[in-house]
């Protein structure tokens, strides 16, 4: 997997991992032992790493809490292997994504017998290679006053995305790799994402000037990354959609 790509080429990583929660990919199962599952993140934490320029960064958007199962503290978990694997640690954006419906396992309702305590929110880690000061790259940054001040709050409140209308079973929104583009990359920046899925991230890099690379197993996945792609590139040129457009809204 390492040898996927020769030395150092992102700036900036936007990702969110399998969450080993049982969610039917077309090619893994998505349900490791929780160690097994702790030595994959091991594993392509380490190569994203290795692939990265001395001053990229890494925005992981991970689980709190893993409740299915047996209860798992993975946010902190992957949290202390990324710093194992050389990642430093810049801070941690908390995401409020509203999701209610999370809300249905009480354990014993309205008893301290064995109650259930789940949060409706994910992490969204702030990691970095070896120097947070951002070295080489175009200085140009196109982030606006608002969104400089609203974002760097930590944190982000905004809708997750419609699994039906992208056809893909766990995409994020496009708000999120949106966010992390503007805040942490410059215009003309690699962006890559090593678990593409339907590739939200690379398409939001393409539309804001950047360099979008992203990965996946599944070659279905690839090919929707690269319709959802050519879809909306077309569109943009045809001048049929603002992207500068609220996605929150
Ligand atoms: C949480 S989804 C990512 C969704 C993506 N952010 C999007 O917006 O569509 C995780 C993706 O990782 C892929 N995946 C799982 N194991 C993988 C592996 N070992 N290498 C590369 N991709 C993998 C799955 O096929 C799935 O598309």
């Amino acid at each position: 997997m390492r040898n996927t790509f020769s030395g150092e080429f992102c700036d900036l990583i936007v990702t969110s991992p399998p969450y080993n929660v049982g969610v039917a990919y077309n090619s893994t199962d998505d349900v490791l032992s929780y160690e097994d599952y702790l030595k994959f993140t091991e594993k392509w934490l380490g190569n994203c790493y290795y692939w990265t320029k001395n001053s990229g960064r890494l925005i992981l958007n991970i689980p709190l809490d893993k409740n299915k199962g047996g209860q798992k503290s993975v946010g902190a978990d992957i949290t202390a292997i990324s710093q194992k694997v050389g990642w430093k640690y810049h801070s941690t954006i908390i995401w409020n994504e509203g999701n209610i419906s999370r809300r249905t396992a009480w354990g014993s309702f309205m008893s301290a017998s064995a109650p259930y305590v789940i949060a409706p929110v994910e992490l969204i880690l702030v990691l970095y290679k070896n120097e947070w000061k951002k070295i080489g790259g175009t200085r140009i940054s196109d982030i606006s006053k608002k969104e400089f001040m609203d974002w760097t709050s930590g944190v982000w409140t905004f809708n997750g995305e419609s699994k039906k209308r992208i056809g893909h079973p766990a995409p994020f929104p496009k708000e999120l790799p949106y966010r992390a583009i503007k805040m942490f990359s410059y215009v003309g920046d690699v962006v890559f994402d090593p678990f593409s899925g339907s590739g939200t991230t690379t398409l939001v890099a393409a539309l804001h000037n950047r360099i979008g690379m992203g990965l996946d197993i599944d070659e279905q996945y690839c090919n929707l990354a690269k319709n959802r792609l050519s879809i909306e590139l077309n569109l943009l040129k045809m001048g049929k959609q603002n992207y500068a457009e609220d996605f929150t809204k």
